[in-house]
């Protein structure tokens, strides 16, 4: 099988998506959270961590492309693999005769990755492009740089709320990412099926109260 079948087929793109979200998850959103639980150690620490992260300059740089590649690739593929299965369920000798048993996590996969998708644009323009310098960055009067602009965001309601529901939907989505690595290389047997299910929840609740940690932190410290 060459590279263009292996795309097509539905298997090869369900790899891919499963490769490309694992690489995400341990690669970007893991190391993302530690960096960010840095904020509860104070300005000095996180803005410290964030200017190291800032000066390795192009290395940087070659590493956001490589991830941002890997999001675009998971989306693509993702939106390619929903219409397939739409198409393939309209036709009445594709449709399984007992209805599938899946997890409320796995049903609704597109759905929590939109809202995700969505939150990542709205996400970027709150930190990564805004301006670390004052007034935004400003705490009673003292420039906390992207410390100070990170708790201001958090000051609005409206932007703590959702970002907790977002962070919810990340914990669904992540839950059910690992179960799918291992069905879709057929690693997940009858034997294994309970641990893995265990695993790829515990990666998603954790993940996702780590990131609600440093709202909740927010909420309680200013
Ligand atoms: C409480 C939750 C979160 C906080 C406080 C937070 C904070 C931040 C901050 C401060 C930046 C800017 C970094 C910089 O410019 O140096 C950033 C960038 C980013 N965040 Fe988050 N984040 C959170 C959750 C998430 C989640 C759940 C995702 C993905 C699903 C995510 C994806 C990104 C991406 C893709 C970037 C741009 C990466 C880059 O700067 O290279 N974040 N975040």
């Amino acid at each position: 099988m060459n590279i263009r079948q292996y795309l097509s087929s539905s298997l090869g793109k369900k790899q891919l998506i499963s490769l490309t979200g694992l690489g995400l998850i341990l690669g970007f959103l893991t190391p993302h959270l530690m960096g960010n639980l840095f904020l509860l150690k104070g300005p000095a620490f996180f803005n410290g961590y964030s200017d190291h992260l800032h000066s390795l300059g192009l290395i940087l740089v070659g590493i956001e492309c490589l991830f941002l590649l890997l999001f675009i690739v998971h989306i693509i593929l993702s939106i390619l693999v929903v219409i397939e299965n739409r198409i393939a369920r309209g036709k009445p000798y594709q449709r399984p005769l007992v209805a599938e048993k899946r997890s409320i996590a796995a049903r609704t996969m597109p759905y929590t990755g939109t809202l995700i998708f969505l939150f990542l644009i709205i996400h970027l323009f709150d930190f990564k492009f805004a301006k670390h310098s004052p007034p935004t960055s400003v705490i009673n009067g003292h420039d906390l740089g992207l410390y100070g602009v990170v708790i201001n965001a958090f000051n609005s309601p409206l932007r703590l709320l959702s970002y907790g529901l977002i962070m919810i939907m990340v914990g669904i989505h992540l839950s059910h990412a690992i179960q799918s690595v291992f069905q879709t290389f057929g690693l997940k047997n009858e034997r294994i099926a309970f641990w893995v299910n265990l695993l790829s929840y515990a990666v998603g609740t954790l993940l996702s109260i780590g990131f609600i940690s440093i709202l909740v932190f927010v909420c309680l410290q200013y």
